[in-house]
């Protein structure tokens, strides 16, 4: 039994080229991919929450450790999206670097990142279009807008919207991109219209002081914000629809990380410039911060401006997670026969609508607030093996060509490690426990499924680790 053997690069491009996805997005497709995903539900939501609870003003500092974090996480993860550019983002990597067991691992875990965080975002839609609707005079039944564990039936709008765009992405992958820009560019206004109205309203006085929770408070922010960040690696996810990955998908990464963390700073500070920070733990801190200050219909703005940018998150999320699903199906780690390609859309319709219908049974019935956590450890695990992967694949395979190369690889990557482990060391004990349940049972599945099934045991092209 070798549960640690690898699939060579030329093979997994093989495949690919074999039973491959429409080439459709090209570099502007992919920052707006990373963006679109970027920015959610974690500044227009969980900034304040972190803020009251945990970091204070000092929030805009675990905004900074957060974000070296992913920026250290985002060039390991730009060097072997070039090198692999196929769909399956961490996986495939780890596929190619790790060995199958570990690469099962880290797609069992991003299932955590995109369907349970799909999910989270499913619901955080819904509570922001529930308050919209009610706002215009129009109230939906409690029964049907939440989940049993909050005194209701079902949560129907979470539902409706989780169907809605895996059916959009089941259409096609140029429409959903298409769709995503105009959305993307609603939320950067949404942004710009609260940081040009409340930024001159900015009172320093707020600032201080900068860190009522000490270090260890800006350390748990960070852990919990990072949620903010998530979405940046949906980009590589795309790697096989792309044009020009080699030079797109690191602009796409890089490029949407950079973009995000300072409008995340500067969101940060002027949040907890112009309202005390103990006032921001609501469920729509922006909004709330501007009708503070007397801008009503600016608040209304934003508002519905945070509703694009979470449907946008919420597509690529569940985009993201159809491509890991397509490339484990791929390699015949989950079955096979769901990973056919529509031969009129060129989409995977048959994952994607299972995932669809995963994530809106998640999102309709089970409370987010418990399972949203478990999103944070299953991404930071899938970073500290990417950076893992991307040394071993220097030194196991130096003579392949890189399109990307990460500077100072032999810095960054320990880096990356040592940062995403000290968010996940930041996060609470319980959610340990669930990323532990989860990941035991993910290995269940392995030996019982996945290895068996294998491509690479079926064809017996394994290459054996040495
Ligand atoms: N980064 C995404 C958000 O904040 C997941 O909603």
């Amino acid at each position: 039994m070798n549960i640690f053997r690898t699939k060579s690069i030329d093979l997994l491009k093989e495949g690919a080229e074999q039973k491959g996805l429409k080439k459709t997005l090209g570099a502007l497709d992919m920052v707006m991919l990373g963006i679109g995903c970027i920015i959610g539900t974690g500044i227009f939501v969980l900034t304040g929450v972190a803020a009251a609870k945990y970091a204070g003003p000092g929030i805009m500092l675990s905004f900074v450790l957060s974000g070296l974090t992913c920026a250290f996480a985002a060039l390991a993860y730009a060097e072997l999206a070039a090198l692999v550019p196929i769909a399956g983002s961490a996986y495939t990597y780890s596929y190619a670097s790790l060995g199958e067991i570990i690469a099962w691992m880290v797609g069992w875990n991003l299932i955590l990142e995109y369907s349970v965080g799909s999910s989270a975002v499913a619901a955080g839609w819904s509570g922001y279009m529930v308050g919209l609707l009610k706002s215009a005079g129009i109230e939906l039944p409690h029964a049907f807008t939440a989940v049993p564990a909050d005194g209701g039936i079902v949560n129907l709008p979470a539902m409706v919207i989780a169907l809605f765009l895996s059916a959009l992405l089941v259409r096609g992958t140029k429409e959903s991109a298409t769709l995503n820009k105009i959305l993307v560019f609603i939320k950067l206004a949404a942004v710009f219209i609260f940081l040009a109205l409340a930024g001159p309203k900015v009172n320093p006085a707020n600032w201080s002081p900068l860190m009522p929770y000490g270090f260890s408070g800006v350390a748990a922010g960070a852990a919990i914000i990072f949620f903010a960040y998530i979405g940046f690696d949906a980009v590589a996810t795309a790697a096989e629809e792309c044009r020009n990955p080699n030079r797109d998908l690191p602009i796409g990464i890089v490029g949407s990380l950079a973009v995000c963390t300072i409008l995340y700073i500067a969101v940060a500070g002027v949040l907890t410039g112009v309202v005390p920070y103990q006032q921001l733990n609501n469920a729509e801190p922006v909004a709330y911060a501007l009708r503070t200050i007397g801008y009503n219909i600016g608040s209304a703005l934003v508002g519905t401006g945070a509703i694009a940018g979470i449907t946008t998150v919420l597509l690529v999320l569940m985009y993201g997670q159809t491509r890991i699903f397509f490339a484990m199906s791929r390699d015949g780690l989950i079955p096979a026969s769901i990973c056919k390609i529509h031969p009129k859309y060129g989409t995977p319709h048959i994952i994607t609508i299972v995932a669809g219908i995963a994530v809106a049974l998640i999102a309709g019935f089970t409370p987010i607030g418990i399972i949203a956590e478990l999103t944070n450890i299953g991404t930071l695990f899938a970073f500290v093996v990417a950076a893992v992967g991307v040394l071993v694949l220097r030194f196991t395979k130096p003579d392949v060509h890189r399109p990307f190369r990460c500077p100072a690889v032999t810095i960054v990557a320990p880096l990356a490690v040592l940062s995403c482990g000290y968010l996940m060391y930041n996060l609470p004990g319980e959610t340990w426990v669930r990323f532990i349940i989860w990941s035991a049972i993910g290995l269940a599945v392995y030996f019982v499924y996945s290895y068996r099934n294998s491509a690479l045991n079926k064809q017996k092209v394994a290459i054996e680790a040495e």
